[in-house]
């Protein structure tokens, strides 16, 4: 059996590399349409060796189509994602739009795969980015001790802010190494050799909308509201791979090394852990076009009975994004 796939915002970071791990993983594709805005439309995006020419969402009508993947904003997905799974296709969608709708699955494809069935909307929600890796990483130690808290501080690529802010950041640093004037426009202050402590709008309680996202979507994807999470999310002038530094608190204890043994063998992880220079994953030495989610640093707390800290790695772009979209529709391609 093959499905007909639909991927909107096949122009951006996301959209892009949705289509080349579509084309990697030989995800059983009959007939692939990419779409975007109309001013991309006639444009042609790469889907394996082949060509295919970009068409307006605003103009497509999506019936017969059996899997959409939507990385085109909240808004364009608020529009035109319920009209996508009332045509009968299942809705994979990368914006955070749905994910806190309680008839909206919230999708780790490592962590809570079968939650996929419970989707009366036809829509299912890919989680952010941040959260995406720290749950690979963390569900295993939920499992074996209950996380009762987890500490956060993330170090984010721009490449999470999409094309226009990769653009910002090569911009900037050509521009300051030529004595130019930064000229913020994609981020409010400079990004280039700089660090900016703001991602998404900040909310009533001084939290960003980006940190609180880490709180709501660890509580509903682990299922468990009594888990409490503090973030602090930064922007940094990396071009791609989130880095966190997690600390986990847990009802049982639990030490360092029975943590790097559990994750030796947990899905989707790739433990880096030498306590030598080097010895660390980073998101240019491991991260960057690579699909793992890498852990290092990891270390009894020094501070606290029952806590350890580990080091967060992986591709935002690719497990933070596009892979688990893919890995979600092979859920969905299993099921028929
Ligand atoms: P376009 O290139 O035509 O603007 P990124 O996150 O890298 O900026 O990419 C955003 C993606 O979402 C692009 O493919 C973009 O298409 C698409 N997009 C943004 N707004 C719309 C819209 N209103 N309708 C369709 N696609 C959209």
């Amino acid at each position: 059996k093959t499905f007909k796939v639909a991927v909107v915002g096949a122009t951006g970071a996301v959209g892009e590399t949705m289509l080349s791990i579509l084309s990697e993983r030989n995800f059983p594709v009959g007939e692939l349409v990419a779409l975007a805005s109309a001013k991309s439309a006639g444009t042609k995006v790469k889907y394996g060796h082949k060509d295919i020419v970009v068409q307006d969402l605003a103009t497509f009508d999506p019936s017969g189509v059996d899997i959409a993947l939507f990385s085109a904003g909240g808004s364009t997905s608020k529009e035109y994602a319920p009209k996508f799974a009332a045509a009968g296709a299942v809705v994979i969608d990368n914006s955070s739009a749905f994910r806190y709708d309680d008839d909206v699955p919230l999708v780790v494809s490592e962590v809570n795969p079968d939650q996929v069935r419970n989707r009366p909307r036809g829509i299912i929600a890919n989680p952010n980015c941040s959260t995406m890796q720290m749950l690979v990483a963390l569900a295993p130690i939920h499992r074996k001790a209950g996380i009762e808290r987890i500490n956060v501080a993330t170090y984010q690529s721009v490449s999470g802010g999409g094309r226009s802010a990769l653009e910002e950041l090569g911009r900037q640093t050509a521009g300051i190494l030529n004595f130019q004037s930064p000229d913020p426009q994609r981020f409010p202050v400079q990004i280039a050799f700089n660090l900016i402590p703001h991602i998404d709008d900040f909310q009533d309680n001084g939290y960003t909308k980006e940190e609180m996202k880490l709180v709501w979507e660890t509580q509903k994807i682990l299922g468990d509201a009594a888990i409490k999470v503090n973030p602090t999310a930064v922007r940094v002038p990396v071009f791609y791979g989130h880095s966190e530094a997690v600390n986990v608190e847990t009802r049982e204890k639990i030490t360092a090394d029975e943590v790097r043994a559990m994750l030796q063998q947990a899905p989707g992880v790739e433990v880096v852990d030498d306590r030598k220079p080097g010895g660390y994953p980073t998101p240019v030495t491991h991260a960057s076009g690579n699909d793992a989610v890498y852990v290092g640093r990891i270390r009894d707390d020094a501070s606290h009975p029952r806590a350890v800290n580990l080091w967060i790695v992986s591709d935002n772009i690719r497990k933070g994004a596009a892979l688990n979209a893919v890995q979600i529709a092979e859920l969905i391609a299993a099921e028929s």
